[in-house]
């Protein structure tokens, strides 16, 4: 049971994706400093649509005390993003190049809401960095403990014993 991804975090990279797509039809080097980050965004984007947000999905559910065992699920997503963290932070720091580059052409062609853009993207993958990918990887590693335990303590048995209130 995959949950879908919160509704703010879809619309935020939407937002993200619709703002670039203006970037890019400004044209000249605007428009050319947009396409190359553009083509960095892409992959980055959906490997979080499907491996960071997807999960995040149920950090509220969670939080309420509610596991299920379908959940256990996610415990696999949250591994493999512990595995590819290097990478996408390094894919960060691709974008942030782009990003100045994207950020100065837009400072000097008079372009604010460009500059504001980039702004907003440098913003919104240091939030990644510092809650959102954090927390998707604290939310697997919670839900191994409940759901994967090494003892293979039945999932519902864990579950009541730390409190939680299982669904099913
Ligand atoms: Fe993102
Ligand atoms: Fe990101």
């Amino acid at each position: 049971m995959l949950p879908a991804m919160p509704n703010s975090l879809r619309i935020e990279h939407e937002q993200l994706r619709e703002d670039l797509d203006q970037a890019i039809r400004i044209g000249g080097r605007i428009g050319e400093a947009a396409r190359v980050l553009q083509s960095l965004l892409r992959p980055h984007f959906r490997r979080e649509d499907d491996n960071v947000f997807l999960g995040l999905g149920l950090l509220r559910t969670v939080a309420e005390g509610k596991v299920t065992p379908g959940m256990s699920e996610l415990v696999a997503k949250a591994e493999q993003l512990k595995s590819e963290l290097p990478e996408m932070l390094a894919e960060h720091d691709q974008i942030r190049k782009a990003l100045e580059r994207l950020g100065q052409e837009a400072t000097k062609e008079g372009r604010p809401q460009v500059a504001f853009f980039a702004a907003r993207l440098m913003h919104h993958a240091s939030m990644e960095e510092e809650v959102l990918y954090p927390a998707a990887i604290v939310l697997g590693e919670y839900l191994k403990s409940l759901l994967v335990p090494a003892g293979a303590v039945p999932a519902n048995d864990r579950s009541r014993s730390m409190g939680v209130s299982p669904l099913v």
